[in-house]
């Protein structure tokens, strides 16, 4: 490793750590640094986190996760938050109003998904749209140019002609995005469930739409060793109740049941909540994030989230434990190094300043990107958007890859 100047002085490092870093960044001490599932959980202006069985998207020139999901406060639709590093949540406000929107009026929307099309550069929002009853069973979709809202609702419908209540939603690496959706089966309601893909622009359906005979609810996909995995939850209204996971060798395939991923769940409720999501951490080769919610009896503001960690054994097993806190950067293997392109470094870089006046950098998501810094006596954390990033770059600061 070589010794390279960047910042000379702590006066200017701290300097543009100020003008740099987010102003709740600078309440340190109330920062998150760890999931604690179950447990009421506070956005960064101190107040609970409205946005249930919703999905993470994770904005790559940021470095910005979004957080989509149902609010279930006022106004009702779906809500936006985001946040850098997994735990700390802004609050982005309602980014689909359903009482505001004309073709929403009258009805609400669960379990809302967003997706972001590189071609076309929009964020799109899937979203099971119902009435009273669950008799309408369409889903809908909206449109944005940006992240957090507000979406141009554009229409709701049944798949392909099918009944359609709870949605998941899962983007291959190739950037095919996929629904799916309980569907009825004659009157026999969420008797299936299919899986259909979308069309390039993400705005409708395809006709690549296959059925599994599975009465199930709260759909969820990650791929693991060219496999696709189907987590659900059973059909019990708002009550937790017990999770299986279904494999396939394709996304839009009919898939095989494999029984149930939960070790040690005593009660079989998939530790009282109903899955939501897979969210695949960026930066670990198996950084899989269960999504779940704790309904407590009927979807309500005061629900909790169940955040866990997906296990993929060696034999190609899922699985999933109970944590009472736990931390993504000590359970799952970061990607190595040499398998990173620059952009995974060019969005944020934490830098952190430690006594022996050695500098290590750290990403979003506190992995260390270590060069070295001449200076730097003082601890202390400073966030660099690609500009910065560059403009470092370009002052000799490199990136031992
Ligand atoms: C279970 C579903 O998973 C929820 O999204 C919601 O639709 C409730 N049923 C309604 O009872």
């Amino acid at each position: 490793m070589k010794r390279v100047p960047f910042f000379h002085s702590i006066a200017v490092y701290s300097f543009l750590g100020i003008i740099v870093m987010p102003v709740w960044l600078l309440h340190a001490s109330s920062m998150l640094t760890s999931f604690k599932p179950g447990k009421d959980w506070m956005d960064v202006d101190g107040k609970k986190i409205d946005c249930h069985a919703g999905n993470i998207v994770f904005q790559e020139e940021t470095g910005t996760f979004f957080w989509f999901g149902e609010h279930r406060g006022s106004p009702a639709g779906a809500s936006c938050y985001s946040s850098q590093d997994l735990y700390n949540w802004k609050y982005r406000g309602v980014a689909l109003n359903t009482g505001a929107t004309e073709g929403l009026k009258g009805g609400f929307i669960e379990r809302p998904k967003v997706a972001y099309n590189k071609k076309t550069k929009k964020y799109v929002m899937w979203f099971h749209y119902e009435t009273s009853g669950y008799g309408l069973a369409h889903q809908g979709v909206a449109v944005c140019d940006s992240a957090p809202g507000p979406y141009k609702f554009l229409e709701h419908f049944r798949p392909n002609g099918n009944q359609s209540r709870d949605i998941g939603m899962f983007s291959d690496e190739n950037g095919k995005t996929y629904i799916g959706y309980a569907a009825n089966r004659g009157t026999s309601i969420n008797a299936d469930i299919r899986m259909v893909e979308l069309s390039e622009d993400y705005l409708t359906v395809t006709k690549n739409d296959v059925v599994t005979n599975a009465h199930c609810e709260g759909p969820g996909v990650l791929k693991w060793n060219n496999k696709y995995y189907l987590l659900t939850s059973q059909c019990k209204g708002w009550t937790p109740n017990p999770a299986t996971y279904y494999t396939a060798s394709e996304v839009c395939a009919t898939y095989t049941d494999k029984g149930s991923p939960c070790i040690g769940d005593t009660k079989n409720t998939t530790f009282d909540s109903q899955p939501g999501f897979i969210f695949k951490i960026p930066g670990y080769t198996n950084g899989f994030l269960y999504m779940g919610d704790r309904w407590n009896g009927g979807g309500s503001t005061n629900s909790q989230y169940v955040f866990l960690p997906i296990i993929m054994t060696s034999a190609g097993k899922m699985e999933l434990r109970w944590h009472n806190e736990w931390k993504y950067e000590d359970i799952f293997t970061p990607t190595p190094v040499y398998e990173r392109s620059i952009s995974d470094f060019s969005t944020h870089i934490y830098v952190n300043a430690v006594n022996n006046g050695t500098l290590h950098g750290y990403d979003l998501l506190g992995r260390d990107i270590p060069y070295l810094y001449q200076n730097g006596t003082d601890r202390t954390v400073m966030n660099l958007n690609r500009g910065r990033m560059n403009a470092a770059l370009s002052k000799g600061m490199y990136l031992i890859r």
